[in-house]
């Protein structure tokens, strides 16, 4: 989520701390999960830093081979040499790669599938946040667009059919935001760039589902905030505030909802639980159903009752 819009985050008093995540029974679920475990093959974009670097050192505990792709060389090398201290350097594959370019990812399916013949785990994590506003930016509303959006349409056209006729179940999570979902004022090209992320993975988990076959399913990946890149963190200066998740946390908690066959992988963070991530969703749903302005939320007028809305609606749900 871009720094801007964290004043966003701080429009109600009513949100309490949440408790960082901690997984449990990892240990029974790896056995168990059909596609996430040792000897198979996660591809991840986006890893060089924050989240997709993150999954990557996870997914290698888990004892899967890793490739890894993003536009940044010398630290996608770096991330590269730390996944292969962990599942061995034989069983990484470091692919610069440029996901808004689809003769790139063209290559990168190539390079995956004559090393190891499969994708088992197909995260479309890359993304930035450059800001681009209704009437300012338009530069910025191209550049998001072929990252956030083009960039999972590249891989997912290039990698799905691939993946349909392998053997062994596989997954694609593809990495959407709350922003795609309620729209927070501030940066309308990536929010609008996510809105888009949300509507094609539910048609890729229509689509897959149609097939009458459960070997490929689709998951929306949807982070709270997480300190990474595009939050700030690779400013080495600034510490991660206390309301946001590590990438870890993020990450441990998608991989626990991936296991449990969920669709939406909705995250929260300290500032933000889930309850409070439900209400403001259904308040977003609500301005259409009820004829309410755009973006009521953040409306003077409506201001005053969307939050005695979530004061009651979390009275009732907890
Ligand atoms: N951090 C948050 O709070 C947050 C919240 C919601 C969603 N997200 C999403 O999570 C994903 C990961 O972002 P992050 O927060 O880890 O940020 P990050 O900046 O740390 O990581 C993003 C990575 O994507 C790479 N990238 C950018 N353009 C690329 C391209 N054209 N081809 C290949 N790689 C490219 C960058 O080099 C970078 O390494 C993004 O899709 C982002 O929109 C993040």
């Amino acid at each position: 989520m871009p720094k801007s819009n964290h004043s966003s985050r701080n429009a109600s008093p009513l949100r309490s701390a949440y408790s960082s995540y901690k997984p449990d029974n990892m240990a029974v679920a790896d056995d168990l999960h059909p596609v996430i475990h040792a000897g198979r093959v996660a591809l991840i974009t986006g890893a060089a830093s924050g989240i997709g670097k993150a999954a990557a050192i996870e997914f290698a505990k888990l004892g899967l081979k890793i490739a890894i792709a993003d536009l940044n060389e010398q630290k996608l090398k770096e991330v590269g040499a730390a996944v292969g201290k962990i599942v061995g350097d034989a069983n990484v594959l470091v692919i610069p790669t440029d996901v808004s370019k689809i003769e790139e990812v063209v290559r990168l399916r190539d390079r995956v599938y004559e090393a190891w013949g499969e994708v088992a785990v197909l995260m479309n994590n890359a993304g930035v946040g450059n800001k681009g506003t209704s009437w300012a930016g338009i530069e910025n509303w191209r550049k998001v667009f072929d990252v956030n959006l083009f960039g999972i349409v590249n891989v997912q056209q290039t990698f799905v059919p691939s993946m349909l006729h392998q053997e062994n179940p596989a997954i694609v999570i593809n990495t959407g935001s709350k922003q795609g979902i309620t729209n927070p004022p501030g940066n309308a090209a990536y929010n609008a760039s996510k809105a888009a992320v949300k509507s094609l993975t539910e048609g890729l988990a229509h689509e897959l589902r149609e097939r009458n076959s459960e070997s490929v399913t689709a998951h929306l990946f949807i982070p709270g905030w997480a300190w990474t890149g595009l939050t700030g963190a690779n400013n080495e200066l600034t510490e991660k505030p206390a309301g946001a998740w590590t990438a870890e946390e993020t990450v441990l908690y998608m991989l626990d909802k991936v296991r449990e066959g969920e669709f939406y992988i909705l995250v929260p963070d300290n500032e933000t639980k889930r309850e409070v991530d439900q209400l403001r969703i259904m308040w977003a749903a609500a301005d259409i159903a009820e004829g309410r302005p755009a973006l009521s939320r953040w409306h003077q007028n409506w201001k005053a009752l969307y939050e005695e809305y979530i004061r009651d609606g979390l009275a009732q749900l907890e």
